[in-house]
């Protein structure tokens, strides 16, 4: 399989953060030509986003341009755009290299999805943890506003738009859409229920967008070499070039950049060096920890798009690849995931409050040698439970890996149930 270099085009130019060397790659001339109406209307940009395919790329895959067209037009409030960097799935480390290498390319897609959704400004939630993202990105904002690219009657143009930055305390619930905004707003940062959706009445009960880093760095790509371009790269169900973090037993973790619809398989024997210490392959958890596990021969067919991967029960989510080798206790990796969602949960619902930490507490005592049969049952029975029950789907992020995982391994959390081996159902049910 061939990498792309769409998004990471620049990653390896030197300087590549700073306006100058932007500029001098073209950076900037889409946003200008936006604001002079060169480029069509907003609606005809809406349009082409829809038409290029664009998938949302924080973890559900929704359509963008699609999202965009739920912003109503005539209401008398301003409108605002939230990229959402706050990087928090498990096993997920893109949208960090675009806020340390390529700084200039997100803020120019904040101004031009600004400018085609109305908005006055965009705020780019970074979370605490990403210090050197943070004062590149704001260095980069600094720029942008020296340029006269940002602020009040821009270029002309009579739009305001400007765009800011908001840190995060770091907590991966502010990651969730709703929660997000009311970090920005400064309240306790609780995911809301839905609807209303956030593009009728978000940010400060306002219409508002939000979209992640990689989502919003694709936009300026897009108005310029158009949507058939984009929807011409890898799968025609999901098209795009998108940045796949893979982490765990390989030889060469890191960010790879391919076009949707290539082989897993082929991405970490050719590219990641196959697996470290040449050990054999135990399963995969392909898009970031709240996605169904995959078994070596699914990982040998499966196709790097949202129809091929559905075909396996799983899904892309924020392209987190976690690669796990034989030696893994599967037993061992479901406790350690569990107890990060346990420890997440906000604790507004009960099924995920009390769940995902019950969960936690089974898991280690099947661990520590003294689980029970009926255990594995009622990990099912809880999880049945949280899913589809909850104000957000952190509680369904946490029922995805774990059901796959004791399903696809249930022989491993047996073996360490005592007694279990002489199937001794009377042991779990004493
Ligand atoms: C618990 C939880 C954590 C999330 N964390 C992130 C995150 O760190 N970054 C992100 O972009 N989306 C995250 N999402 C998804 C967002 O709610 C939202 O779908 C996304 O930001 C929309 O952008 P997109 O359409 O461009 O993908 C999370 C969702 C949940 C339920
Ligand atoms: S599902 Fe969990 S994290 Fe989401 S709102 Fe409910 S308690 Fe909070």
């Amino acid at each position: 399989m061939k990498l792309s270099s769409v998004i990471s085009a620049r990653f390896d130019t030197p300087d590549s953060q700073s306006i100058e060397t932007y500029r001098k790659d073209g950076g900037y001339e889409t946003y200008l030509q936006v604001l002079k109406g060169e480029k069509g209307s907003p609606d005809d940009i809406v349009a082409a986003i829809k038409a290029s395919g664009l998938r949302g790329r924080g973890g559900a895959g929704f359509s963008t341009g699609m999202k965009w067209s739920f912003v109503p037009k005539n209401v008398d409030k301003p409108k605002y755009l939230c990229v959402n960097g706050d990087e928090s799935e498990p096993g997920t480390f893109k949208d960090r290299q675009i806020l340390e290498f390529d700084p200039h390319a997100l803020i120019e897609g904040v101004g031009i999805t600004c400018w085609t959704i109305g908005a006055e400004r965009g705020y780019i939630y970074l979370r605490c943890e990403f210090k050197k993202g943070i004062a590149t990105v704001q260095k980069a904002i600094d720029e942008a506003y020296a340029a006269g690219l940002f602020g009040e009657d821009v270029q002309g143009s009579g739009r305001t738009i400007h765009v800011s930055l908001t840190v995060g305390a770091g907590a991966y619930i502010c990651g969730e859409e709703t929660s997000l905004l009311n970090s920005i707003e400064g309240v306790r940062p609780y995911p809301r229920n839905k609807p209303p959706f956030p593009a009728v009445e978000g940010l400060f009960g306002c219409p508002t967008i939000i979209n992640n880093v990689e989502t919003i760095t694709n936009i300026p790509h897009i108005v310029k070499r158009g949507a058939e371009w984009y929807a011409g790269l890898g799968c025609k169900d999901d098209p795009g070039s998108r940045l796949w973090c893979v982490s765990g037993h390989v030889k060469r973790p890191g960010v790879y950049e391919a076009e949707t619809g290539f082989r897993l398989q082929e991405l970490i024997d050719e590219h990641c060096g196959g697996m470290r210490g040449g050990k054999k392959l135990k399963c995969v958890i392909p898009g970031g920890s709240s996605s169904k596990v995959l078994l070596p021969d699914e990982v040998a067919q499966v196709t790097m798009d949202t129809p091929g991967i559905r075909k396996f029960g799983s899904s892309l989510g924020s392209a987190g690849i976690i690669v796990l080798d034989e030696d893994t206790c599967m037993v061992d990796a479901v406790l350690n995931l569990m107890k990060f969602y346990a420890h997440e949960s906000c604790g507004q619902c009960t099924p995920c409050r009390e769940g995902t930490p019950w969960v936690v507490q089974v898991l280690q005592r099947i661990r520590d040698g003294k689980g029970r049969l009926v255990d594995l049952e009622l990990l099912d029975d809880i999880a049945k439970n949280m899913e589809g029950r909850t104000v957000c789907a952190l509680a369904d992020g946490a029922c995805w890996p774990l059901t796959s995982i004791l399903k696809k391994f249930r022989h491993e959390f047996v073996a360490k149930i005592p007694g279990a081996e002489k199937g001794a159902r009377e042991v779990a049910t004493a």
